[in-house]
């Protein structure tokens, strides 16, 4: 080319970038920081626009900026897999035929896997599904605490430890947000129980507050960089946390920076200024309250719709707020559904599959295993009988808004035939439960006496028995907007377990929950695994576990107590749960769960942490790099671990640190790091751990600040809360 061509090339490209930038408004303009977008599509927008992008228009979406090109905001449950579509404004299912999905196990399974690979592994397959159904927003991952084991949405959170619920739920968040779907961080916060959750008023300490119930949504906020927040339903310290000036303004959006969008639960909204001022970005809701359906409560009389609007137009509240709010929302559209850069997203592939059993697998716990009773290889046995009815219940659907619409779910029965052989593996169901359904459901009793005689004459007939029972998601056992009614086992589970460990020793017993239960059987029986909702491959990795195809290696994210009243939630009054329908009081404070065991000097029946394996694992001495530290360093930690068994296997080692003479009470040890670690058998590795300093602190409510204190502090390797290998004791100046 010669000098007068190149110089006509430039000046084309010159002439042709500018048209370009001249005819690409800001906004829209990829090569344009996201900050300058934000503020050129605000100032194009009208004050009507602006609010109308804040709350609903129907059941899971927002309106966007239909002018602007700025798209709608498409929502769904929920924590474990992609629900089912729902008419515009209704609750009823909508029947496409092209939603069914892949359900990965519930999130106390997650946890329990301890796994935070694993974690991200299931976010991103969670994510791709969310974002080819043309989900912008996943309403997930819930971190709610465990502080009963009542609380019917347990199944939906990551366990009593803020510690490991913060570890699992920050690559989880990563997980889904690569494929350019925002997950949602519910329900901020202190909804700890569905017992009156629309109104009940928690009373917990700060400490309480921020050493137990604050911690995962802080890392998620922090360290996961989540786009959105959900607030709950429920009061705390007389305001309604969904708008609350301390939880919601002050800690959320100015304490932690958190930049995305904070959107109500459904109806959890209350009040327009409160709503306006105190962070709220977005209302969401089946109509205003979630109860009533009337022209008044139509989405356009949302507490963030006209009564907002007419507000601002009167001069009660700034049309600042109302731009900050579009300011987030424009955000999430920048960060979704206006990234041309997004992935597509893939819908019930194999790979989801293989997450969703792999987690099933590794999350599956065996709490006792007397005379090597598991695992049963193929061929040990001819005659199995099973028994209950979760064998071959569906417990993907019901309980609430996690429900799904599954592609494929292999039930315990199922897996447990195609892993024996048809004619090994007899099955009857021994008691009734109902229809799956959110509802109230009534068994029928007559039915279950003979039912359970039937199982136990057949159990005499057996090689082996395995139960599989336990909860089932229905109204009352595990499930949204109720409780558990008690600690037991409903529908004569524990009769009929009673009749059939008398009648055949050789039975194991599998509970099906994603909450401790009683267990007044534990003692007679020899071998007992804990098992959770496991989605679309239950089946498939029980049947592994139980076969030893698969090496268990899930640890309990909770502890199972004895008795009702061992738990703090329980032990103090009705005050402390449920309350007194007005009040709830967290009188336990900070020493919920293991921290209340230790302290009180308790033996649960199943530790938090623990889990057994087929192998087994052999602690060496604790190594530290130094025996003092300064407040800023690191303590680095080694040891060997050996599987001296003949099982390939994985063992959680977990370091539990406790502090000598805190100027505050402190439990006696509280988890600071743990590590899951393969090793073949016979087997030998270096176990290396690091562990801030600064995570050694709490919380000191007389200068709201965390503070590390100089003192002797114990660390603990442990292979359960209450199963410690060795100690070492270390300074810190
Ligand atoms: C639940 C939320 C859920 C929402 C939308 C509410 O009742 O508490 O967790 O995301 O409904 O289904």
């Amino acid at each position: 080319m010669n000098k007068k061509n190149i110089v006509l090339v430039l000046v084309l490209i010159i002439s042709l970038s500018n048209i370009t930038s001249q005819s690409i408004p800001v906004y829209l303009d990829e090569y344009k920081r996201i900050d300058e977008r934000i503020e050129d599509a605000l100032s194009r927008m009208t004050l009507e626009e602006k609010t109308a992008m804040i709350h609903a228009q129907s059941k899971f979406s927002t309106p966007g900026c239909p002018r602007l090109g700025i798209p709608e905001l498409w929502m769904s449950d929920g924590p474990h897999g992609v629900r089912m579509e729902f008419e515009w404004d209704t609750w009823k299912h909508a029947m496409w035929t092209n939603d069914s999905c892949v359900a990965f196990p519930a999130l106390t399974c997650l946890a329990a896997t301890f796994n935070p690979e694993l974690a991200h592994e299931y976010g991103k397959a969670l994510g791709a599904e969310a974002r080819f159904r043309k989900k912008d927003v996943i309403l997930g991952p819930g971190i709610n605490i465990y502080r009963t084991p009542l609380n019917g949405r347990n199944f939906e959170y990551m366990g009593e430890d803020p510690y490991l619920a913060s570890v699992m739920v920050v690559p989880y968040i990563q997980g889904v947000q690569t494929n350019g779907v925002a997950a949602c961080l519910k329900h901020f916060a202190l909804n700890n129980q569905e017992k009156w959750r629309g109104h009940i008023n928690v009373e917990v300490s700060d400490r309480a507050l921020h050493e137990i119930y604050l911690p995962a949504f802080k890392a998620g906020v922090q360290e996961g960089k989540v786009w959105s927040v959900m607030g709950a339903y429920n009061r705390f310290r007389g305001q309604f946390t969904t708008h609350h000036e301390l939880l919601t303004k002050k800690i959320l959006k100015e304490d932690w920076s958190f930049d995305g969008v904070l959107m109500s639960d459904w109806g959890s909204t209350h009040d327009t200024r409160e709503a306006a001022l105190n962070g709220l970005d977005m209302e969401m809701g089946t109509r205003t309250d979630g109860l009533h359906y009337s022209e008044k409560n139509a989405y356009a009389n949302y507490y963030l719709a006209q009564p907002y609007l007419n507000m601002i137009r009167s001069g009660e509240l700034p049309e600042s707020s109302l731009d900050e709010k579009v300011r987030r929302v424009l955000k999430l559209n920048f960060r979704t559904n206006m990234d041309r850069n997004r992935p597509y997203g893939s819908f019930v592939t194999e790979e989801h599959f293989d997450v969703a059993r792999r987690v099933a697998e590794e999350g599956v716990v065996l709490l006792k295993n007397q005379q090597n009773f598991f695992p049963i290889p193929v061929g040990k046995y001819k005659k199995i009988l099973v028994v209950g009815d979760n064998a071959d219940r569906s417990l993907t659907v019901a309980g609430g808004s996690s429900e799904l619409k599954v592609k494929k779910e292999i039930s315990p029965l199922q897996g447990l035939i195609e892993k024996y052989g048809n004619e090994n593996v007899i099955f009857t169901r021994g008691y009734t439960t109902g229809k799956s359904k959110w509802n109230p459901s009534v068994p029928d009793t007559n039915k279950s006496d003979s039912l359970r005689q039937q199982a136990v004459a057949l159990a005499k007939e057996a090689d082996v028995v395995l139960f599989i029972g336990g909860l089932n998601k229905n109204y009352g056992q595990d499930s949204e907007s109720n409780d558990r009614r008690g600690y037991n086992l409903s529908f004569g589970q524990d009769k009929l377990i009673e009749a059939l460990l008398n009648e055949n020793k050789n039975t194991g017993i599998i509970i099906i929950s994603g909450n401790g239960v009683s267990m007044p059987w534990v003692n007679n029986a020899q071998a007992i695994i804990q098992s959770w909702y496991l989605g679309s491959e239950a089946g498939a990795a029980l049947a592994n576990i139980i076969s030893g195809d698969v090496n268990p290696s899930g640890k309990l994210p909770f502890s199972i107590q004895k008795r009702l009243e061992d738990n703090p939630a329980h032990h103090f009054c009705a005050l402390t749960y449920p309350g007194d329908s007005v009040n709830v009081h967290y009188k336990e404070d900070i020493f919920i769960g293991y921290r209340w065991h230790d302290t009180k000097k308790i033996t649960p029946q199943f530790a938090f942490g623990h889990g057994l394996s087929y192998t087994n694992f052999q602690y060496g001495k604790i190594r530290t790099d130094k025996k003092t530290y300064q407040k800023d360093e690191t303590v680095k930690l080694s040891f060997s671990l050996t599987n001296t068994g003949h099982t390939d296997g994985a063992e959680v080692v977990q370091v539990y640190v406790g502090q000598a003479g805190p100027s505050l009470p402190r439990p006696v040890k509280e988890l600071k790091s743990f590590k899951k670690v393969f090793l073949k058998a016979g087997e030998s590795k270096t176990v290396d751990m690091e562990l801030s300093v600064k995570e050694l602190a709490f919380y000191d409510d007389t200068q709201q600040a965390w503070v590390v204190e100089s003192d002797r502090f114990t660390f603990y390797c442990a292979s359960s809360s209450i199963d410690v290998r060795n100690t070492i004791t270390l300074y810190i100046k």
